[in-house]
């Protein structure tokens, strides 16, 4: 029997993935998260079978809509770039495997934007309007764009060469773990990338997500920006939210 008619959000990591049926009225889970290891090599076939697997858990009545996200580029359901999954994954029409393997369908969207999206609905963007600026800091950066409520898709601001390296190379979350360093000297690498970001864009919100939002309090009050810089209140959420809401509508 059918356990949930709400949306279901999936949200594919590098290390794990993770899925929970989302009450969109109030943006939270209407029930337990399920997350399990990402297979290695985390093939898109390997991950469709877990996928399911997570879905299928939820028991989804019918018509209920299956949003995921990957960290990766998407146009149209198909999936563009690899930073942090297998490399089988480019070129693949992720949308036309998961809706083939879940028998329902599916629609997938980039990580950050999936993020970028729940916080402007329901956590630090609410009710901001003008240009908004998510960027979540982990294994990567990713970042989403969204100027009054409507997203560009895919803008990869995570890539941006500063001294001619690839930002989240230096200033993602890993990068902090991988070289040990201190919330001061994280904090510099930083207060570089968010003031090129925003001497290129101009944004009138910047929402700091990840992981490492939790503990804001270490690092952004040591950030000078002209734009308001905030810690994301939905914390890993997020995505999985962000991916329900993005499907919910998509149905609409
Ligand atoms: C990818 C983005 C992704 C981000 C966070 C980056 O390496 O290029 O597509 O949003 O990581 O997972």
């Amino acid at each position: 029997m059918a356990k949930h008619s709400r949306p279901i959000g999936v949200d594919i990591g590098g290390s794990g993935i993770k899925g929970a049926p989302v009450d969109l009225k109030k943006g939270v889970f209407a029930d337990e998260r399920l997350r399990i290891e990402t297979p290695q090599p985390s093939t898109p076939d390997a991950v469709a079978d877990v996928v399911a697997e997570i879905v299928d858990h939820f028991a989804p009545a019918k018509g209920a809509p299956v949003g995921v996200t990957v960290p990766a580029v998407v146009t149209r359901g198909l999936v563009r770039t690899a930073a942090n999954i297998d490399r089988s994954w480019i070129g693949t029409d992720a949308e036309r495997l998961l809706s083939e393997r879940l028998e329902r369908p599916a629609v997938v969207t980039n990580d950050a934007d999936a993020a970028g999206i729940a916080e402007l609905e329901y956590g630090a963007g609410r009710g901001t309007s003008g240009l908004v600026l998510m960027t979540t800091l982990g294994t990567g950066i990713g970042t989403a764009l969204i100027n009054d409520g409507v997203l560009v898709p895919n803008s990869e601001l995570g890539h941006l060469r500063i001294d001619g390296e690839d930002a989240e190379l230096t200033a993602s979350s890993a990068a902090r773990e991988n070289e040990d360093l201190s919330w001061e000297e994280w904090a510099e690498r930083l207060q570089t990338y968010y003031a090129r970001l925003e001497d290129l864009l101009w944004p009138d919100l910047i929402i700091v997500g990840g992981g490492v939002a939790k503990h804001a309090d270490k690092y952004l009050p040591l950030l000078h920006l002209r734009a308001p810089i905030v810690a994301a209140r939905l914390g890993n959420a997020a995505g999985i939210i962000g991916a329900a809401l993005i499907a919910a509508r998509a149905n609409d």
